[in-house]
């Protein structure tokens, strides 16, 4: 019933107006699945290769499509994604992109589910899924590689961790964002939006910690339940590897004063999630974070893991980090995600699901977070490609429950 019949791709925009890989799959039965792939701009070293989309598709078509088509069925994840490896031949998909890979990925596990008459979260999760939800970490303030001219850490994300369900954890993430808004227009701070959707002042992260802090009790305060601050410090960008520094606007940090600067702050805003807080080849410096501050709060690997399991399995060794972002593009297939998060799981570090900063309206994160009980989801906070995957995660709870 699942077999492959069509694959087709396309180009179509991304947030950044940005061409990407679209992929349609089609089954036997009239099965049908559509999938995009994100793209991300502070990207890490050890990520899967994403190629020009044009170039990608065009490598798909000639070595990908016709490995699938009557050979394949779509409700069978593992065989899918085998053949696409196969078909690419490389570690690092770069004969095909990643970009084409996770396109067709994704849209074969939505053929799968379409044909069973399954929501995507199920389809992915089975009937052992867990009960609870991801808590959607939005990134109100924020810098980096995602906006010029404003802060050195990348993104300042807030958690209603005290949420009573994902609709209002949505509604509590957006009214931060606006908060922050309010405050910035009181100050005459002017603000454009980076990539994810959060403000971009032109202010240091000093005055963001205090700025974020204020709109969180702000919200807190009206809403009535606890909302947590978290970071994504992505501070590999800040890494000068010939110096052996972290490099902000104000100063510099030796690794021994970054770990010491990343604990203090998560003892002062008591950080609940803290992402890439050093460099992604300084597994030593992570393990000694961890060992400090990981009793108390997440410490979490994007560009340090890409989603690989050889890199976590390192890490884990090594006790580097407590959780991993999962992100199925930096790795190519839904398959290597679903291994990086049994991976971790048992080892006892959490999965984060997350969105890239370059996105559509693709939904497929949210059910993938839903569908491995992830405790945290990164979708941002506003923005169409944003509200897309948030208004899924409400309709998937109401779906449900
Ligand atoms: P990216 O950023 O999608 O630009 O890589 C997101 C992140 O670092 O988490
Ligand atoms: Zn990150």
């Amino acid at each position: 019933m699942t077999l492959v019949t069509d694959v087709r791709l396309r180009r179509v925009l991304d947030s950044r107006g940005n061409p990407t890989v679209e992929a349609d799959v089609l089954t036997e039965s009239g099965g049908f699945g559509r999938a995009a792939a994100p793209s991300g701009a502070s990207t890490g070293e050890y990520e899967a290769i994403e190629r020009p989309a044009n170039e990608a598709i065009a490598a798909a078509r000639e070595r990908a499509v016709p490995r699938l088509v009557g050979e394949a069925y779509a409700g069978n994840q593992r065989e899918v994604d085998a053949l696409l490896r196969a078909a690419d031949g490389t570690d690092d998909f770069s004969e095909i992109g990643a970009n084409s890979a996770v396109a067709i990925s994704m849209a074969a596990a939505k053929a799968g589910a379409d044909v069973l008459g399954a929501p995507l979260f199920q389809h992915l999760g089975g009937a052992f899924r867990g009960e609870n939800f991801p808590i959607p970490l939005g990134n109100v303030v924020g810098g980096g590689e995602h906006a010029t001219d404003a802060t050195d850490i990348q993104e300042f994300l807030v958690a209603p961790v005290g949420a009573p369900n994902v609709a209002d954890a949505v509604f509590a993430n957006a009214a931060v964002h606006g908060e922050v808004a309010d405050l910035l227009e009181e100050r005459g701070v002017p603000s454009g939006k980076g990539d994810e959707g959060a403000w971009a002042p032109s202010i240091d992260d000093a005055e963001a910690f205090e700025l974020v802090e204020h709109a969180v009790e702000t919200v807190e305060a009206d809403v009535g339940f606890e909302i947590g601050f978290g970071l994504d410090v992505a501070a590999a960008e800040l890494y000068d590897a010939d110096a052996g520094v972290y490099e902000y606007s104000d100063t510099t940090r030796d690794t021994d004063e970054q770990i010491d600067y990343i604990a203090d702050l998560v003892a002062e805003y008591d950080l609940v999630y803290v992402e890439d807080p050093l460099d992604e080849n300084d597994y030593e410096a992570f393990a000694e974070l961890t060992d400090r501050v990981g009793e108390r709060t997440l410490i979490c690997g994007d560009d340090l893991f890409v989603t690989n399991t050889d890199r976590l399995a390192e890490g884990i060794e090594q006790g580097a980090a407590n959780s991993i972002l999962i992100k199925p593009n930096q790795i190519g297939t839904l398959t290597d995600a679903f291994d990086a998060i049994e991976l971790a799981t048992r080892n006892g570090y959490e999965s984060v699901v997350s969105h890239r900063s370059g996105e559509t309206e693709d939904t497929t994160i949210a059910h993938l977070a839903v569908a491995t009980d992830a405790p945290y989801v990164k979708t941002g906070a506003v923005g169409g490609e944003r509200t897309a995957k948030l208004n899924e995660l409400i309709r998937i709870a109401d779906d449900a429950t």
